[in-house]
């Protein structure tokens, strides 16, 4: 028995020394040195072509993890190396209204070798990403997508924490950039990528400890992709979504009932490693009705026997809760636009064309000064009402604020916090939350081809 364990173990061993080496995880950044040159990149997304015009924070590597850490002040020194403008956007984190990196509403674009330093103390543990929000399409659609992980206070005692930045890129043949948006994607679900990545590469693997209990943070930060997510053969367990851990559970996804996670929306899960070494577990994802590897996590090293149950739950974020008996309601209708009123370019980047409103006004640019969508009391707990008029389904984000869903004309609703709400056809969802940050917050479609043809807006809490 003994001699026949040892047999296996060593066989499985030589496989993997033999096999392929596990991608290197990306490289980290300690809070003091977030120095971040948003700069023009070159990077191997296919394999042998190099595709080059894509934007990052380093010439040659996907845009870094960053960590945060709960509760600890986090500063990122963003200077603009590209000769359009730009801003950086923290998505999903509660900070100062002046630190969100909306252009205009929050702060002036940068543009070429300009600086600004974001500092905020994140309140809330969790999977979160950073953006810019200035030339949106073009930047997030050439690359610049990225991890910003805030640290528990206590260590929640994973063996291993790996992170899943999930986006395509619409790339031909020769492995260069075609055309990023188009009219008739951006007048219906939005233009897909065609090479679908994680971290930049395609079904890249990561070594994780075998037997062990993995956090995996799943980030889907495409432009356009609703992703449909699953996991075969594997023992796991949703822990948190949209950076908060779960308030009520999420079943494990499985082929015929995948995650949905939509543009902006992010997933942690737990799982329990193969017991043996050199085995692999697989991220699936539903593309065009096919399941197809995203990335995969092979077991390393000498076996552990660790379970899940075993983990104590992940402690929750402090939001309020809002009072519902006393929550005003404000209504939102996300539909066409009816002007064909072209939007204003300034220096933030326009599609060329109008095709969406939030309440029958769609956002004439981000120079053009206009009201809010709505003024909350500063301290009031709200409902609102997010109705879809359209056939389209949108990711709907609200910057600065954390909120529930409570209810819905279609499903079943579970009130987990999320700052991203994926609304179905002709779906009515009512969330709520206390408006207890002020200042202008942005809110808008996360499918950025919407965003950027009048699905946007902002709120007001004052
Ligand atoms: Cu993730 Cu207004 O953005
Ligand atoms: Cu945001
Ligand atoms: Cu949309």
């Amino acid at each position: 028995m003994l001699h026949r364990r040892q047999f296996l173990q060593s066989a499985a061993a030589s496989i993997s020394a033999a096999g392929l080496v596990g991608c290197d995880p990306l490289e980290l950044i300690t809070p003091q040195a977030n120095n971040l040159d948003i700069q023009r990149a070159q990077f191997n997304v296919m394999p042998d072509l190099i595709t080059t015009d894509m934007v990052s924070l380093s010439p040659d590597a996907a845009p870094p993890i960053l960590r945060a850490k709960q509760g600890v002040p986090f500063t990122a020194t963003v200077t603009n190396r590209l000769p359009d403008y730009t801003t950086m956007h923290w998505h999903g984190i509660r900070l100062p209204n002046e630190m969100d990196g909306v252009p205009y509403l929050t702060q002036f674009p940068l543009g070429k070798d300009e600086t600004f330093t974001y500092t905020f103390t994140p309140p809330d543990a969790g999977t979160y990403w950073y953006h810019p929000h200035c030339m949106t399409m073009e930047q997030m659609a050439l690359g610049l997508t990225g991890a910003l992980i805030v640290e528990e206070a206590a260590d929640p005692g994973f063996h291993n924490d790996i992170v899943l930045n999930l986006r395509d890129f619409r790339l031909g043949k020769d492995g260069q950039f075609k055309e990023l948006f188009t009219p008739r994607g951006a007048a219906r679900g939005g233009t897909l990528g065609n090479v679908l990545t994680t971290n930049w590469q395609q079904n890249p693997v990561y070594d994780v400890q075998t037997g062990g209990v993995a956090r995996i943070r799943i980030l889907a930060t495409d432009i356009t992709r609703i992703y449909k997510l699953f996991l075969p053969n594997a023992r796991g367990r949703i822990i948190a979504l949209d950076g908060h851990p779960l308030l009520t559970p999420l079943p494990w996804p499985t082929e015929q009932e995948p995650l949905i996670l939509s543009p902006g929306q992010r997933v942690d899960i737990a799982v329990e490693m193969p017991e043996r070494e050199g085995e692999e577990l697989s991220l699936m994802g539903q593309i065009g009705g096919r399941p197809k590897s995203l990335a995969r996590l092979r077991a390393v090293g000498k076996p552990e026997r660790r379970r899940l149950g075993e983990l104590k739950p992940l402690v929750p974020n402090k939001i309020s809760e809002p009072i519902l008996k006393d929550a005003e309601t404000h209504e939102f209708v996300f539909g066409w636009s009816p002007s064909g009123d072209l939007p204003n370019n300034g220096f933030c980047g326009t599609l060329g064309y109008t095709f969406w409103s939030i309440n029958r006004a769609p956002w004439p640019g981000d120079a053009s000064g206009t009201g809010p969508l709505a003024t909350l009391k500063m301290g009031g707990s709200y409902i609102l009402r997010l109705r879809n008029e359209s056939p389209n389904i949108h990711p709907i984000h609200l910057h600065g604020l954390t909120f529930k869903p409570i209810r819905s004309n279609k499903r079943t609703v579970l009130p987990n916090w999320t700052d991203t709400a994926l609304l179905l056809k002709e779906e009515t969802l009512d969330v709520a939350l206390v408006a207890d940050n002020p200042g202008d917050w942005a809110f808008h479609c996360h499918v950025i081809e919407h965003q950027k043809t009048g699905l946007a807006g902002y709120i007001r809490v004052a």
